[in-house]
């Protein structure tokens, strides 16, 4: 049975060739380490992953390349910013829609004095960007935000909520998970401070490397999360206080760069319109197919405006659990069911506790793998 990957949204897949190329020519045929040797393959190296901050330096509009830091993934570049940032007595704005890499996080740091607000959202999961002044308080530090919801795909108003901190001195932190690489993302335009990526979803890059970009207003503000060798100022027990080493503690993820590397110049030759172009295209045959079904359910936003392509739904003649089990057993059709790590957003659209089964197109989804998920669903419609 022919395979169809629809989970893009936790992790891309498959990835371009070339980037299984670069980790294996790193793994194969260079496999040192950056700022430590004293010999020519560690500083090609280091020009790589020089490199790879430049690329993504030019994909979020950002001018200082010193300034991208390299993490695990997105989870962690987020708890190195709201530790490294946020003390007791601060208060932070999150919107209502987000992942539990924001949350887990907060909730964690409430125990430590900090609290936060919840910006409320629409049905659809649209911010509601006119409340914002309502919840902020003297002790408001920042605004923490998902650039687009992983249940249902609704789009936060970045430009917006960007010029609203601006006005209030607020810091503004976005988590680009789910649009970095098919959306374009300006932190220039877009009045960002911080803005953490992970390389593995929109980036179509390998696992286990991720990071974030940080203006030096607040990288000076920020605590290291985690010290150590850094390679640099080795005469000092103090951990140096210039980006990114003050931040990048330990040994990089050097294949997962060499990955990225490869994979950012990848998304540049094809250019983000095409490919939004094409995940667009999906999403509005997919809400259409869906939309001629008795019994199925659109959660969030039916129409393909302001919206990336993850669709969540719900059934009447099946459970959720199941039909996700289903479609992949008997189709080869590859989802995933449950609340995303995202409890509230399912709460805000009205799909809490049940949950929902997502579909999340790529950039490597055909028109086929779409009219498979429609017909798989008529059929079971058809027999329950
Ligand atoms: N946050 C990822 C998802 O939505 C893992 O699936």
């Amino acid at each position: 049975m022919k395979k169809i990957y629809l989970d893009h949204a936790a992790t891309s897949f498959p990835k371009p060739e070339c980037v299984k190329k670069a980790v294996v020519d790193y793994m194969t045929n260079i496999g040192v380490n950056v700022n430590r040797g004293g010999y020519e393959s560690a500083y090609n190296t280091a020009s790589i992953v020089y490199e790879t901050r430049k690329q993504l330096c030019e994909l979020f509009d950002f001018p200082k390349c010193e300034n991208v830091i390299f993490t695990e993934n997105i989870t962690y570049a987020l708890n190195f910013i709201l530790k490294g940032l946020l003390k007791s007595g601060d208060h932070v704005l999150v919107s209502s829609m987000e992942h539990n890499a924001v949350m887990r996080p907060l909730i964690q740091l409430e125990k430590q004095g900090v609290t936060f607000s919840r910006i409320s959202c629409e049905k659809d999961g649209e911010l509601m960007v006119d409340t914002m002044e309502s919840f902020v308080k003297k002790n408001t530090k920042a605004v923490v935000m998902t650039s687009a919801s992983n249940v249902c795909g609704t789009h936060m108003p970045l430009e917006k909520v960007g010029q609203f901190c601006k006005e209030h001195g607020l810091i503004f932190i976005v988590d680009s998970a789910q649009t970095a690489g098919v959306f374009p993302i300006s932190m220039t335009k877009m009045g960002i401070d911080v803005l953490a990526f992970t390389g593995h979803k929109g980036l179509l890059g390998p696992q286990g490397i991720g990071g974030f970009l940080v203006k030096d207003e607040v990288a000076n503000k920020m605590e290291p999360l985690i010290t150590g060798g850094t390679g640099s100022l080795s005469d000092s027990e103090e951990t140096p206080d210039f980006l990114p080493d003050k931040f990048e503690p330990g040994t990089l993820n050097l294949p997962g760069i060499f990955g990225l590397h490869a994979s950012l110049a990848y998304l540049k030759e094809i250019g983000l319109s095409t490919i939004q172009e094409k995940e667009m295209r999906l999403l509005k045959q997919l809400l259409e197919g869906l939309g001629t079904i008795k019994g199925v359910r659109i959660i969030g936003k039916d129409g393909i405006e302001n919206r990336s392509a993850v669709v969540s739904i719900q059934c009447d003649f099946m459970d959720e659990a199941e039909l996700s089990f289903v479609l992949d057993q008997e189709y080869g059709i590859m989802t995933r069911v449950g609340m995303h790590c995202a409890p509230n957003a399912h709460k805000v659209l009205g799909s809490f506790p049940r949950g929902t089964v997502r579909f999340s197109i790529g950039y490597g989804t055909e028109k086929e793998d779409v009219d498979a998920v429609i017909q798989a669903l008529k059929k079971l419609q058809t027999k329950s």
